[in-house]
């Protein structure tokens, strides 16, 4: 995919501030510091344009960014970090919820796993609140280039057992460092928006 425009458009904490049109909507979930904020930049070949940060917790908004004026990406704050205002906590669940289970423009959420982990309790409950309310979602296991190629493909299939796949077609290997998986998360993306 050539990206040719990638802009900032717009942060929401609620639906009245959401972007007006029918424009779909690629949304990017994950616990903190997983990485969302950094597979967006590298997705749209950008270093900085969704903020990044090695403290957890650095996206607290719902953020749309809009690519060559044809979808958006939608980068949302991360949960389960424990060190987060308990004022900005109370307010995730409903923020994002909202969004997940009404937003009409929404196609896809890509679920970001660090490969190195196994799911968490949020992880799985995420899931299976996509899965109730008939969400469209895939699976993202990003930071590859922390793991050798061996190593990389036993957690794949390991977390594929946590969560159920019988298929890997689903979990996606990506790195934000080298680029890897950059065009097959492309696909998919294109796939769900045509
Ligand atoms: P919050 O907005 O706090 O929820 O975090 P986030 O999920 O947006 O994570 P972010 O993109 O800010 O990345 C968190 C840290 O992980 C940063 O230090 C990134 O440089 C690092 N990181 C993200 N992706 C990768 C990757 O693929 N490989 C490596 N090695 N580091 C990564
Ligand atoms: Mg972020």
């Amino acid at each position: 995919m050539k990206v040719t425009s990638a802009e900032f458009t717009t942060s929401a904490t609620n639906p009245s501030q959401y972007p007006e049109g029918l424009i779909p909507e690629i949304a990017f979930a994950g616990r903190s510091n997983v990485g969302k904020s950094s597979l967006i930049n590298a997705l749209i070949n950008r270093k900085r344009l969704a903020r990044t940060s090695a403290a957890p917790g650095k996206t607290r908004l719902i953020n749309f960014f809009k690519i060559n004026n044809q979808l958006f990406f939608v980068d949302l704050p991360g949960y389960g970090f424990a060190k987060v205002p308990l004022s900005v906590k109370k307010s995730w669940g409903p923020m994002v919820e909202k969004y997940l289970k009404e937003r009409q423009n929404l196609r896809l959420v890509i679920v970001i796993l660090d490969v190195r982990r196994d799911p968490s309790k949020e992880d799985f409950s995420l899931v299976h609140w996509l899965d109730h309310y008939g969400v469209n979602f895939l699976f993202v296991l990003t930071k590859t280039d922390k793991l050798s190629g061996n190593q990389i493909n036993i957690r794949r299939r390991k977390i594929a057992g946590y969560l159920k796949k019988e298929s890997l077609d689903g979990i996606i290997l990506f790195s934000a460092r080298t680029g890897y998986g950059k065009e097959a998360v492309w696909k998919k993306i294109m796939e769900v928006t045509k």
